[in-house]
């Protein structure tokens, strides 16, 4: 089985946790778009927290990891976190496609000084353009240990070219950066990352899972937003993974939800935080702009799966698995 997890909002929708949950019995965790602006949070079976930007949460479980065509890699941050990973005592098996594009200095550079929408300055945007005039490094181009001279140069991965080296009775688990509303192409552009969110090897994909958060978060700019509310974002701890800058927090849009499915058209759906919102009686959703208040978890909780029957799977504990909807 293949199955790709990908978010339905503007990321940071917990997807680390619905992979760490979907793989623990695969045999692949892949990474197939974006790069450091990624900030996936998964806790081991010890519960040791990992933050990480480029590695595919599978790393942590011990599963191969692949990071495929579509990503944009900085060796230095990638080295950074494989070291991280080493000091916890876990050696990542890591397969990187020819085809992924480094960032170099310049796109760093160019990102701290544009003017551009509140990116997370990891060079994304001046990365995926030298990509689309052609000129940009992959990593098949071999020596590029001149280009980022952070590397220590003993990177160690195994290179392929074409599809991951995943064979037909393996399974994998396609992990996705981001969320919809972020696509190049599908999201708010052009308030967006500069990737899209469906997996480049999509044709191989058995089964998609949509990954939403109980409420909606937002960092970066963007066109104007429903009221933002301090006290899910203390409560949820809303802060960037990557660059600590508060998320807005507001209610779930069901048109926005719906427009995410649309795309996406996943099999099954996970809410995730739902605990966050646990002793609130006033939980509500945005519909056409109006704002309809729900009641409590309870409630909420039948209001979802009445409303959405892909839910399946609900997370509602930080350090708890994912509870499967009956
Ligand atoms: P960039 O991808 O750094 O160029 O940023 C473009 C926009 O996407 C900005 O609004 C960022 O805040 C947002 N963004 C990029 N990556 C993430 C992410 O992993 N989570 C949430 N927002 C992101
Ligand atoms: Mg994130």
């Amino acid at each position: 089985m293949k199955t790709a997890i990908v978010g339905l909002q503007y990321g940071d929708e917990g997807k680390g946790r619905a992979v760490g949950h979907f793989s623990k019995d695969v045999d692949w965790v892949v990474r197939f778009n974006g790069g450091g602006n990624a900030g996936h949070t998964v806790y081991d079976d010890d519960g040791r927290e990992f933050k990480l930007h480029h590695v595919p949460c599978g790393a942590v479980f011990g599963k191969k990891v692949a990071l495929d065509s579509g990503m944009v890699i900085n060796l230095a941050t990638l080295e950074d976190e494989i070291s991280t990973l080493r000091g916890a005592g876990i050696e990542p098996d890591i397969y990187i496609s020819e085809n992924v594009h480094l960032i170099t200095p310049e796109h760093l550079s160019s990102d701290a000084n544009g003017s551009n929408i509140g990116s997370t300055k990891r060079g994304i945007a001046y990365v995926y353009a030298d990509r689309s005039l052609r000129k940009g490094i992959r990593i098949g181009d071999g020596d590029f240990s001149g280009v980022v001279n952070a590397t220590k140069g003993w990177l160690k991965y195994t290179s392929y070219k074409g599809l991951p080296p995943i064979r037909k009775d393996e399974s994998a688990i396609f992990e996705g950066a981001q969320g919809i509303m972020l696509d190049v192409d599908y999201g708010d552009y052009p308030y967006v990352t500069s990737s899209s969110m469906m997996p480049s090897s999509a044709h191989r994909v058995d089964r998609f899972i949509g990954v939403m958060k109980a409420y909606t978060t937002r960092v970066g700019d963007g066109p104007p937003y429903h009221e933002d509310m301090v006290d899910i974002r203390v409560a949820g701890k809303e802060f960037g993974t990557t660059t600590g800058r508060p998320r807005n927090c507001t209610w779930n849009d069901l048109d926005q939800i719906a427009y995410a499915l649309s795309i996406v058209q996943p099999d099954e759906i996970v809410v995730t935080k739902m605990d966050i919102l646990k002793d609130m009686d006033n939980i509500s959703v945005y519909k056409k702009n109006e704002l309809y208040v729900i009641g409590n978890l309870d409630s909420y909780k039948d209001f979802l799966v009445s409303t959405f029957p892909q839910i399946k799977w609900f997370s509602e504990a930080p350090d708890g698995d994912l509870i499967k909807v009956t």
